[in-house]
């Protein structure tokens, strides 16, 4: 029996249907973004292209090019043309775990009668998100989201490394989330206990470790938290007294760079000569609460200390190079003098579960409602997811990548040598052009 070469091809192909059927599942449980581009995405697209027609009918978005009256044998007739012409849309192109398709609006059309249609195309395309934007007049941009994004969330790529900037975990729409110290140069983090904090902080310390950054800590509960970098950490308080001497030396650091910047004429750090440039400043408190607890007279003194020292390096800092991370379970005026005005300065804002609305409120109701909204329907069940905000006051999801203690201090043992001796912070060295882009 001699076989055709045209059956040898439809044997190989239904061959490999058969195996790309089988390995799917456990393909798409393991290496989802693989599963992605070789299966997920080919069905998804021939999914898109096939049902376009019939969608767009359905939600009224494809139109009829004649009217929908017409002179039959000399009576007018009226009815709904019988194939109405769907928008054009381009080929449905590939993304990180997802897929973007461009649409040609009809005449008339607007963004807004696509708002309505997003839970539809979620359904008939069988994803887990479908997002719209117009950045052209006249078309509109459907993104799709193969899978919930936050999760688990995995970095399947590295985004270029940028001074002062951390990828920290993935936001809603699949993008990676950024902290960037350039942009927004003071964050403050707030969450109930076993929210998720002390790991965005740790993503954030695992990112900021092989830059030419000097990081400092500040951990009340004995640094139990920070103490896993303190080999990255040009220094560590974790007692009361010792921060307050830290922050002492903080701000006459950030002094003295103000004065260095007004000789030279410089407006900021990152206008300096080369030669005169100094590494930038990180300082990262957790559980700020700790610092404002007042039980003795003498306590009250440092605490007011300490909250002048903080505000003044927040007004200051952005400037001259020095950048607060501020973590805690509150950061209400309740805790002391001070600290809602430190507050108003810390533009970058995460907000994760917190266990009242106050919390919420002073995290995010200066910047959104919204936001606000979103913040407490977070789930005890998504640690480590947060609302995030920027100086730009557009808010997001977003959930951080799960570091664990011993990835953390792995990496900052790895990078110990980067850690600029303190007192006398060794200005950045003349060829590291990354340092002040
Ligand atoms: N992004 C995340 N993904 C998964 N689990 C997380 C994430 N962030 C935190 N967790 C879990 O939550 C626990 C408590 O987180 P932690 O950062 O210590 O909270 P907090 O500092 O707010 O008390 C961690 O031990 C970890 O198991
Ligand atoms: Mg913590």
């Amino acid at each position: 029996m001699s076989v055709s070469v045209l059956q040898l091809l439809w044997l190989g192909f239904l061959a490999v249907v058969l195996i790309g059927l089988s390995i799917a599942p456990g393909l798409r449980r393991t290496h989802p973004h693989l599963w992605w581009c070789l299966l997920g995405y080919p069905a998804a697209l021939i999914r898109v292209l096939l049902t376009w027609r019939r969608l767009t009918t359905n939600l009224g978005l494809a139109v009829a090019r004649r009217p929908a009256r017409a002179v039959v044998g000399g009576m007018a007739v009226r009815g709904d043309p019988l194939r109405p012409v769907p928008p054009r849309i381009g080929l449905p192109k590939l993304r990180r775990g997802g897929l973007e398709v461009t649409v040609r609006l009809h005449p008339g059309q607007t963004p807004d009668h696509y708002c309505e249609t997003v839970e539809a195309l979620t359904h008939t395309w069988r994803v887990h998100s479908v997002r719209l934007f117009s950045s052209e007049r006249g078309f509109v941009t459907l993104s799709a989201l193969a899978w919930d994004p936050l999760v688990a969330p995995v970095l399947p790529y590295r985004l270029r490394e940028r001074p002062l900037r951390a990828v920290v975990g993935l936001l809603e729409d699949g993008r990676a989330w950024v902290i960037d110290l350039r942009r927004a140069p003071h964050w403050l983090i707030v969450g109930a206990t076993r929210s998720g904090k002390s790991t965005l902080v740790a993503a954030l310390v695992k990112e900021l470790a092989p830059q030419r950054v000097a990081l400092f800590g500040i951990d009340l509960k004995g640094g139990m938290e920070l103490s896993l970098f303190e080999d990255r950490l040009s220094a560590l308080a974790s007692t009361r007294t010792e921060a307050a001497r830290l922050l002492a030396d903080l701000v006459a650091e950030t002094e003295a760079r103000m004065q260095l910047c007004r000789s030279v004429g410089a407006r900021s750090v990152w206008d300096l000569p080369a030669k005169l440039r100094k590494s930038p400043i990180v300082v990262i408190v957790d559980e700020v609460a700790e610092l404002y607890l007042v039980a003795t007279r003498d306590d009250k003194a440092e605490v007011g200390e300490i909250s002048t020292h903080l505000l003044r390096l927040a007004q200051l800092g952005a400037a001259l190079g020095v950048h607060l991370v501020i973590a805690g379970q509150r950061v209400g005026s309740d805790l002391g003098p001070g600290v809602t005005a430190l507050r108003a300065q810390l533009a970058g804002r995460v907000c994760h579960r917190v266990s009242d609305e106050g919390t919420a409120e002073m995290a995010l109701g200066d910047l959104n409602k919204d936001a606000l909204a979103a913040a407490q329907r977070i789930t005890l069940a998504e640690q480590g997811v947060a609302i995030t905000a920027d100086t730009d006051g557009q808010w997001i999801r977003a959930r951080s990548i799960h570091i664990t203690p011993e990835q953390a201090r792995r990496a900052a043992r790895k990078h110990a040598r980067l850690a600029p001796s303190w007192p006398g912070l060794h200005a950045a060295d003349e060829s590291d052009e990354g340092v002040y882009v």
